[in-house]
Protein backbone atom coordinates (compact mmCIF):
# COMPACT_ATOMS: atom_id res chain seq x y z
CA UNK A 1 0.00 0.00 0.00
CA UNK A 2 2.87 2.47 0.56
CA UNK A 3 4.78 1.40 -2.32
CA UNK A 4 7.09 3.61 -2.91
CA UNK A 5 5.82 6.59 -5.86
CA UNK A 6 8.74 9.03 -5.59
CA UNK A 7 9.72 9.24 -9.15
CA UNK A 8 6.20 8.82 -10.29
CA UNK A 9 4.93 12.19 -8.68
CA UNK A 10 5.91 14.54 -11.08
CA UNK A 11 4.19 13.21 -13.69
CA UNK A 12 1.29 12.75 -11.54
CA UNK A 13 -2.27 15.44 -11.44
CA UNK A 14 -0.18 16.42 -8.08
CA UNK A 15 2.68 17.85 -9.65
CA UNK A 16 1.66 18.06 -13.31
CA UNK A 17 3.52 20.22 -15.46
CA UNK A 18 1.52 23.40 -16.71
CA UNK A 19 1.87 24.38 -19.62
CA UNK A 20 3.90 28.18 -19.22
CA UNK A 21 5.51 26.57 -16.04
CA UNK A 22 8.78 24.60 -16.36
CA UNK A 23 10.54 22.61 -14.00
CA UNK A 24 13.81 20.93 -12.92
CA UNK A 25 14.00 17.72 -11.18
CA UNK A 26 16.59 15.71 -9.80
CA UNK A 27 15.75 11.94 -9.47
CA UNK A 28 18.25 10.65 -6.82
CA UNK A 29 18.71 6.76 -5.61
CA UNK A 30 21.76 5.70 -3.62
CA UNK A 31 21.85 2.00 -3.30
CA UNK A 32 24.79 2.49 -2.51
CA UNK A 33 26.07 3.51 -5.57
CA UNK A 34 24.33 7.05 -6.48
CA UNK A 35 22.67 8.15 -9.41
CA UNK A 36 21.31 11.21 -10.51
CA UNK A 37 18.94 11.76 -13.49
CA UNK A 38 17.69 15.12 -14.60
CA UNK A 39 14.40 16.31 -16.00
CA UNK A 40 13.45 19.52 -17.70
CA UNK A 41 9.82 19.33 -17.75
CA UNK A 42 9.46 15.58 -19.09
CA UNK A 43 12.23 15.16 -20.89
CA UNK A 44 15.48 13.52 -19.29
CA UNK A 45 18.20 15.92 -20.10
CA UNK A 46 21.05 14.82 -17.99
CA UNK A 47 22.56 12.74 -15.77
CA UNK A 48 25.31 12.45 -12.79
CA UNK A 49 28.49 10.46 -13.71
CA UNK A 50 30.35 9.93 -10.15
CA UNK A 51 32.96 8.09 -11.93
CA UNK A 52 34.04 10.93 -13.62
CA UNK A 53 32.30 13.68 -10.86
CA UNK A 54 30.51 15.16 -13.86
CA UNK A 55 27.10 16.09 -14.98
CA UNK A 56 26.60 14.40 -18.35
CA UNK A 57 24.62 15.60 -21.01
CA UNK A 58 21.99 12.64 -22.11
CA UNK A 59 22.67 11.42 -25.64
CA UNK A 60 19.13 11.39 -26.73
CA UNK A 61 19.31 15.30 -25.63
CA UNK A 62 22.50 15.97 -27.56
CA UNK A 63 21.85 16.16 -31.46
CA UNK A 64 22.50 19.98 -30.70
CA UNK A 65 25.41 20.95 -28.01
CA UNK A 66 27.85 17.85 -26.33
CA UNK A 67 28.57 20.19 -23.35
CA UNK A 68 26.62 20.61 -20.54
CA UNK A 69 28.98 23.71 -19.45
CA UNK A 70 27.90 24.02 -16.16
CA UNK A 71 30.86 24.37 -14.07
CA UNK A 72 31.57 23.19 -10.19
CA UNK A 73 28.26 24.00 -8.76
CA UNK A 74 26.11 21.40 -10.15
CA UNK A 75 28.45 18.75 -8.77
CA UNK A 76 29.16 20.31 -5.34
CA UNK A 77 25.29 20.46 -4.94
CA UNK A 78 25.08 16.96 -6.18
CA UNK A 79 27.58 16.26 -3.62
CA UNK A 80 25.79 17.36 -0.46
CA UNK A 81 22.23 15.28 -1.64
CA UNK A 82 24.83 11.98 -2.13
CA UNK A 83 26.06 12.83 1.32
CA UNK A 84 22.80 13.96 3.21
CA UNK A 85 21.41 10.69 1.65
CA UNK A 86 23.81 8.63 2.79
CA UNK A 87 23.49 9.56 6.24
CA UNK A 88 20.14 9.15 5.98
CA UNK A 89 20.64 5.82 4.59
CA UNK A 90 22.19 5.11 7.80
CA UNK A 91 20.15 6.59 10.23
CA UNK A 92 17.42 4.46 8.79
CA UNK A 93 19.44 1.43 8.78
CA UNK A 94 20.26 2.19 12.67
CA UNK A 95 16.80 3.10 13.52
CA UNK A 96 15.22 0.15 11.83
CA UNK A 97 17.84 -2.41 12.68
CA UNK A 98 18.15 -3.48 9.35
CA UNK A 99 21.41 -5.92 8.09
CA UNK A 100 24.11 -4.23 6.99
CA UNK A 101 24.91 -6.37 3.94
CA UNK A 102 21.04 -6.08 2.50
CA UNK A 103 20.65 -3.94 -0.23
CA UNK A 104 18.75 -0.80 0.71
CA UNK A 105 17.60 2.27 -1.22
CA UNK A 106 17.84 5.78 -0.49
CA UNK A 107 15.62 8.13 -3.00
CA UNK A 108 15.28 11.85 -3.75
CA UNK A 109 13.53 13.90 -5.85
CA UNK A 110 14.31 17.28 -5.30
CA UNK A 111 13.72 20.65 -7.86
CA UNK A 112 12.09 23.81 -8.30
CA UNK A 113 9.76 24.92 -10.80
CA UNK A 114 9.24 28.81 -12.33
CA UNK A 115 6.11 30.66 -13.88
CA UNK A 116 5.97 31.87 -17.63
CA UNK A 117 8.08 34.67 -16.79
CA UNK A 118 10.99 32.87 -15.04
CA UNK A 119 10.05 33.80 -11.68
CA UNK A 120 10.21 30.73 -8.94
CA UNK A 121 7.32 28.96 -8.13
CA UNK A 122 8.62 26.28 -5.73
CA UNK A 123 11.25 24.18 -4.10
CA UNK A 124 10.70 20.90 -2.85
CA UNK A 125 12.66 17.53 -2.11
CA UNK A 126 10.84 14.45 -1.07
CA UNK A 127 12.88 11.61 0.34
CA UNK A 128 11.77 7.69 0.43
CA UNK A 129 13.56 4.81 2.01
CA UNK A 130 13.74 1.61 0.59
CA UNK A 131 10.71 2.07 -1.16
CA UNK A 132 8.57 3.98 1.34
CA UNK A 133 8.20 7.56 1.11
CA UNK A 134 9.45 9.42 4.14
CA UNK A 135 9.04 12.80 4.59
CA UNK A 136 9.08 15.99 2.30
CA UNK A 137 9.79 19.98 2.16
CA UNK A 138 7.99 22.24 -0.25
CA UNK A 139 8.41 26.07 -0.07
CA UNK A 140 6.14 27.79 -2.50
CA UNK A 141 7.41 31.36 -1.88
CA UNK A 142 5.25 32.18 0.99
CA UNK A 143 4.80 29.08 2.63
CA UNK A 144 7.08 26.15 4.19
CA UNK A 145 5.25 22.61 4.12
CA UNK A 146 6.82 20.16 5.82
CA UNK A 147 5.45 16.40 6.01
CA UNK A 148 6.25 13.28 7.40
CA UNK A 149 4.88 10.05 6.44
CA UNK A 150 2.45 8.36 9.17
CA UNK A 151 4.50 5.84 11.17
CA UNK A 152 7.99 7.12 10.00
CA UNK A 153 9.71 7.54 13.27
CA UNK A 154 12.63 9.66 12.34
CA UNK A 155 11.48 12.78 13.31
CA UNK A 156 13.25 16.40 13.06
CA UNK A 157 13.89 18.34 15.57
CA UNK A 158 13.17 22.57 15.47
CA UNK A 159 16.45 23.13 14.65
CA UNK A 160 17.27 20.41 11.62
CA UNK A 161 14.10 21.66 10.44
CA UNK A 162 15.15 24.71 10.16
CA UNK A 163 18.79 24.73 8.49
CA UNK A 164 16.63 22.58 5.81
CA UNK A 165 14.50 25.48 4.96
CA UNK A 166 17.76 28.33 5.29
CA UNK A 167 19.36 25.42 3.14
CA UNK A 168 16.67 25.60 0.40
CA UNK A 169 14.89 28.50 0.20
CA UNK A 170 18.45 30.59 0.32
CA UNK A 171 20.77 28.38 -1.41
CA UNK A 172 19.26 26.01 -3.60
CA UNK A 173 16.54 27.83 -5.07
CA UNK A 174 18.55 30.37 -6.35
CA UNK A 175 20.98 27.91 -7.56
CA UNK A 176 17.54 25.65 -9.06
CA UNK A 177 15.87 28.61 -11.06
CA UNK A 178 19.31 29.48 -12.66
CA UNK A 179 20.28 26.25 -13.33
CA UNK A 180 16.48 25.64 -15.03
CA UNK A 181 17.41 28.47 -17.23
CA UNK A 182 20.76 27.29 -18.75
CA UNK A 183 18.72 23.95 -19.32
CA UNK A 184 15.63 26.06 -21.50
CA UNK A 185 17.85 28.26 -23.23
CA UNK A 186 20.05 25.14 -24.02
CA UNK A 187 17.37 22.80 -24.65
CA UNK A 188 14.33 24.93 -26.57
CA UNK A 189 14.49 22.99 -29.10
CA UNK A 190 13.01 20.21 -27.19
CA UNK A 191 10.85 21.64 -24.52
CA UNK A 192 9.05 24.20 -26.80
CA UNK A 193 8.54 21.85 -29.72
CA UNK A 194 4.79 21.49 -30.74
CA UNK A 195 3.88 18.15 -32.31
CA UNK A 196 0.14 17.41 -33.41
CA UNK A 197 -1.70 14.72 -32.30
CA UNK A 198 -3.03 11.89 -34.71
CA UNK A 199 -7.08 11.16 -34.21
CA UNK A 200 -8.58 7.93 -35.07
CA UNK A 201 -11.44 5.32 -33.90
CA UNK A 202 -10.80 1.84 -33.26
CA UNK A 203 -13.90 -0.03 -33.26
CA UNK A 204 -14.66 -3.42 -31.75
CA UNK A 205 -17.57 -5.91 -31.26
CA UNK A 206 -18.34 -6.56 -28.12
CA UNK A 207 -20.62 -9.19 -26.73
CA UNK A 208 -23.29 -6.24 -25.76
CA UNK A 209 -22.66 -4.18 -28.75
CA UNK A 210 -19.85 -2.23 -29.82
CA UNK A 211 -16.85 -0.35 -28.46
CA UNK A 212 -15.70 3.02 -29.98
CA UNK A 213 -12.53 4.20 -28.96
CA UNK A 214 -10.66 7.52 -30.18
CA UNK A 215 -7.07 6.98 -29.87
CA UNK A 216 -4.89 10.50 -29.67
CA UNK A 217 -0.85 9.68 -30.57
CA UNK A 218 2.18 11.11 -31.19
CA UNK A 219 1.62 14.25 -29.19
CA UNK A 220 3.56 17.08 -27.33
CA UNK A 221 3.48 18.99 -25.14
CA UNK A 222 1.19 15.95 -22.59
CA UNK A 223 -1.62 18.46 -22.17
CA UNK A 224 -4.19 17.05 -24.43
CA UNK A 225 -8.01 17.57 -24.40
CA UNK A 226 -9.82 15.43 -25.76
CA UNK A 227 -13.97 14.91 -26.33
CA UNK A 228 -16.09 12.41 -27.84
CA UNK A 229 -19.51 13.45 -29.37
CA UNK A 230 -22.46 11.96 -30.75
CA UNK A 231 -24.23 13.39 -33.75
CA UNK A 232 -22.56 16.78 -32.59
CA UNK A 233 -23.78 16.81 -29.10
CA UNK A 234 -20.92 15.63 -26.03
CA UNK A 235 -21.78 12.40 -25.06
CA UNK A 236 -22.14 11.59 -20.76
CA UNK A 237 -19.25 11.74 -19.31
CA UNK A 238 -19.93 9.00 -17.20
CA UNK A 239 -20.24 6.60 -20.11
CA UNK A 240 -17.02 7.52 -21.19
CA UNK A 241 -13.81 5.37 -20.04
CA UNK A 242 -10.67 7.49 -19.82
CA UNK A 243 -7.13 6.24 -20.25
CA UNK A 244 -4.45 8.21 -18.49
CA UNK A 245 -2.12 10.00 -20.42
CA UNK A 246 0.99 7.50 -21.00
CA UNK A 247 4.22 8.11 -22.84
CA UNK A 248 4.15 7.18 -26.39
CA UNK A 249 7.77 5.32 -26.16
CA UNK A 250 9.47 8.03 -28.62
CA UNK A 251 8.94 11.16 -26.02
CA UNK A 252 5.43 11.87 -27.73
CA UNK A 253 2.70 10.96 -25.47
CA UNK A 254 -0.96 9.30 -26.12
CA UNK A 255 -4.17 9.00 -25.01
CA UNK A 256 -7.48 6.64 -25.37
CA UNK A 257 -11.38 7.70 -24.42
CA UNK A 258 -13.52 4.62 -24.95
CA UNK A 259 -17.54 4.31 -25.36
CA UNK A 260 -19.28 1.63 -25.18
CA UNK A 261 -22.41 1.51 -27.31
CA UNK A 262 -24.86 -0.99 -26.84
CA UNK A 263 -26.68 -3.07 -29.81
CA UNK A 264 -30.06 -0.74 -30.39
CA UNK A 265 -27.39 2.61 -30.27
CA UNK A 266 -25.63 0.95 -33.44
CA UNK A 267 -28.38 -0.20 -34.99
CA UNK A 268 -29.10 4.02 -35.25
CA UNK A 269 -26.37 4.59 -36.65
CA UNK A 270 -25.26 7.94 -35.17
CA UNK A 271 -22.15 10.57 -36.42
CA UNK A 272 -19.40 9.85 -33.36
CA UNK A 273 -16.95 12.63 -33.24
CA UNK A 274 -13.19 12.71 -31.98
CA UNK A 275 -12.36 15.91 -31.13
CA UNK A 276 -9.06 17.11 -29.98
CA UNK A 277 -7.64 20.36 -28.52
CA UNK A 278 -3.59 21.13 -28.12
CA UNK A 279 -1.67 23.48 -27.97
CA UNK A 280 -0.32 22.77 -31.06
CA UNK A 281 -3.28 23.51 -33.07
CA UNK A 282 -4.50 26.53 -34.20
CA UNK A 283 -7.89 24.94 -34.55
CA UNK A 284 -9.65 21.84 -33.02
CA UNK A 285 -8.76 18.78 -34.82
CA UNK A 286 -11.63 16.43 -35.48
CA UNK A 287 -12.76 12.64 -37.27
CA UNK A 288 -15.74 11.30 -37.53
CA UNK A 289 -16.86 7.50 -37.58
CA UNK A 290 -20.62 6.49 -38.23
CA UNK A 291 -21.45 2.43 -38.00
CA UNK A 292 -21.96 0.96 -41.49
CA UNK A 293 -25.00 -0.78 -42.14
CA UNK A 294 -22.87 -4.08 -42.24
CA UNK A 295 -21.19 -3.50 -38.91
CA UNK A 296 -24.44 -3.10 -36.93
CA UNK A 297 -26.38 -5.90 -39.16
CA UNK A 298 -23.46 -8.09 -38.21
CA UNK A 299 -23.67 -7.18 -34.83
CA UNK A 300 -27.23 -8.30 -34.89
CA UNK A 301 -27.30 -11.34 -36.50
CA UNK A 302 -24.39 -13.57 -34.98
CA UNK A 303 -26.47 -15.60 -32.37
CA UNK A 304 -24.05 -17.28 -29.60
CA UNK A 305 -25.52 -20.70 -31.09
CA UNK A 306 -23.66 -19.66 -34.78
CA UNK A 307 -20.27 -18.65 -33.18
CA UNK A 308 -20.62 -22.35 -30.75
CA UNK A 309 -21.00 -23.88 -34.13
CA UNK A 310 -18.37 -22.34 -35.69
CA UNK A 311 -15.93 -23.13 -32.67
CA UNK A 312 -16.73 -26.66 -32.83
CA UNK A 313 -15.93 -27.09 -36.55
CA UNK A 314 -13.08 -25.33 -36.36
CA UNK A 315 -11.74 -27.53 -33.51
CA UNK A 316 -12.42 -30.78 -35.38
CA UNK A 317 -10.38 -29.21 -38.28
CA UNK A 318 -7.55 -28.38 -36.25
CA UNK A 319 -7.73 -32.25 -34.55
CA UNK A 320 -8.05 -33.84 -38.00
CA UNK A 321 -4.75 -31.95 -39.21
CA UNK A 322 -2.68 -32.53 -35.98
CA UNK A 323 -3.86 -36.13 -36.58
CA UNK A 324 -2.48 -36.38 -40.53
CA UNK A 325 0.65 -34.19 -39.57
CA UNK A 326 2.19 -36.71 -36.91
CA UNK A 327 1.29 -40.03 -39.11
CA UNK A 328 3.39 -38.41 -42.27
CA UNK A 329 5.86 -37.12 -39.86
CA UNK A 330 6.34 -40.85 -38.41
CA UNK A 331 6.44 -42.16 -41.86
CA UNK A 332 8.24 -40.35 -43.66
CA UNK A 333 11.78 -40.20 -44.71
CA UNK A 334 14.48 -38.38 -42.40
CA UNK A 335 16.20 -35.52 -44.63
CA UNK A 336 12.44 -34.01 -45.31
CA UNK A 337 11.72 -33.67 -41.45
CA UNK A 338 11.29 -30.14 -39.52
CA UNK A 339 13.82 -28.49 -37.82
CA UNK A 340 12.27 -29.16 -34.54
CA UNK A 341 13.06 -33.14 -35.38
CA UNK A 342 16.67 -32.62 -36.39
CA UNK A 343 18.20 -32.83 -32.83
CA UNK A 344 15.79 -35.86 -32.30
CA UNK A 345 16.86 -37.42 -34.94
CA UNK A 346 20.65 -37.04 -33.94
CA UNK A 347 20.00 -37.80 -30.61
CA UNK A 348 18.56 -41.34 -32.48
CA UNK A 349 21.79 -41.79 -34.53
CA UNK A 350 23.73 -41.69 -31.43
CA UNK A 351 21.98 -44.02 -29.32
CA UNK A 352 21.67 -46.27 -32.24
C1 LIG B 1 17.73 -4.71 17.05
O1 LIG B 1 18.61 -5.80 17.14
C2 LIG B 1 19.14 -6.02 18.44
C3 LIG B 1 20.20 -7.12 18.38
O2 LIG B 1 19.95 -8.02 17.32
C4 LIG B 1 17.99 -6.36 19.39
O3 LIG B 1 18.48 -6.55 20.69
C5 LIG B 1 17.00 -5.20 19.37
O4 LIG B 1 15.87 -5.52 20.18
C6 LIG B 1 16.53 -4.89 17.96
N1 LIG B 1 15.72 -3.71 17.97
C7 LIG B 1 14.59 -3.57 17.23
C8 LIG B 1 13.89 -2.26 17.35
O5 LIG B 1 14.16 -4.47 16.55
C1 LIG C 1 1.54 28.31 -0.47
O1 LIG C 1 0.98 27.31 0.34
C2 LIG C 1 0.07 27.81 1.31
C3 LIG C 1 -0.30 26.66 2.23
O2 LIG C 1 -0.59 25.49 1.49
C4 LIG C 1 -1.11 28.46 0.62
O3 LIG C 1 -2.01 28.95 1.58
C5 LIG C 1 -0.59 29.59 -0.25
O4 LIG C 1 -1.65 30.16 -0.97
C6 LIG C 1 0.46 29.07 -1.22
N1 LIG C 1 1.04 30.20 -1.92
C7 LIG C 1 1.26 30.20 -3.23
C8 LIG C 1 1.91 31.41 -3.79
O5 LIG C 1 0.95 29.26 -3.93
C1 LIG D 1 -20.68 13.61 -39.11
O1 LIG D 1 -20.95 14.90 -38.61
C2 LIG D 1 -20.00 15.89 -39.00
C3 LIG D 1 -20.41 17.17 -38.35
O2 LIG D 1 -20.61 17.00 -37.01
C4 LIG D 1 -19.98 16.01 -40.50
O3 LIG D 1 -18.99 16.94 -40.89
C5 LIG D 1 -19.66 14.66 -41.12
O4 LIG D 1 -19.72 14.73 -42.52
C6 LIG D 1 -20.60 13.60 -40.61
N1 LIG D 1 -20.13 12.34 -41.08
C7 LIG D 1 -20.91 11.40 -41.60
C8 LIG D 1 -20.25 10.14 -42.03
O5 LIG D 1 -22.08 11.58 -41.70
C1 LIG E 1 -8.51 22.15 -21.99
O1 LIG E 1 -9.63 22.46 -21.19
C2 LIG E 1 -9.34 23.23 -20.04
C3 LIG E 1 -10.60 23.38 -19.22
O2 LIG E 1 -11.73 23.55 -20.03
C4 LIG E 1 -8.74 24.58 -20.46
O3 LIG E 1 -8.40 25.35 -19.33
C5 LIG E 1 -7.47 24.30 -21.28
O4 LIG E 1 -6.94 25.52 -21.76
C6 LIG E 1 -7.78 23.39 -22.46
N1 LIG E 1 -6.53 23.03 -23.10
C7 LIG E 1 -6.33 23.12 -24.41
C8 LIG E 1 -5.00 22.69 -24.92
O5 LIG E 1 -7.18 23.50 -25.17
Amino acid sequence: RNEFSLFKIIFSSKWKICTGRHSLWALGSYIPEFTVVLMLDDIQVGYYDSKVNQVMRTSTASDHKAELNLGQEPVNVLRDIYSSMRKRLNLVKHRFNLTIDGVHVQQRVTGCEVLEDGQPALIMFRDGSNGQDADSLLYNMTHFTYAVREGWEIQWDALKKTSFQMLYSNIYLSFCVRTLQHFLECEKHLVMRRVKPRLRFITRQVVSGGQVTCLATDFYPRHINLSLLRDGQPVDEGSVRVGSVLPNGNGLYQVRKMLMVGEKELQRKHNYTCEAFHLSLDNRLRINWRAESSYSHRVHSISPLVVLMLAAVLLLLLVLRRKRRKERSEGVATETQEQVGESEQSDDLVTS
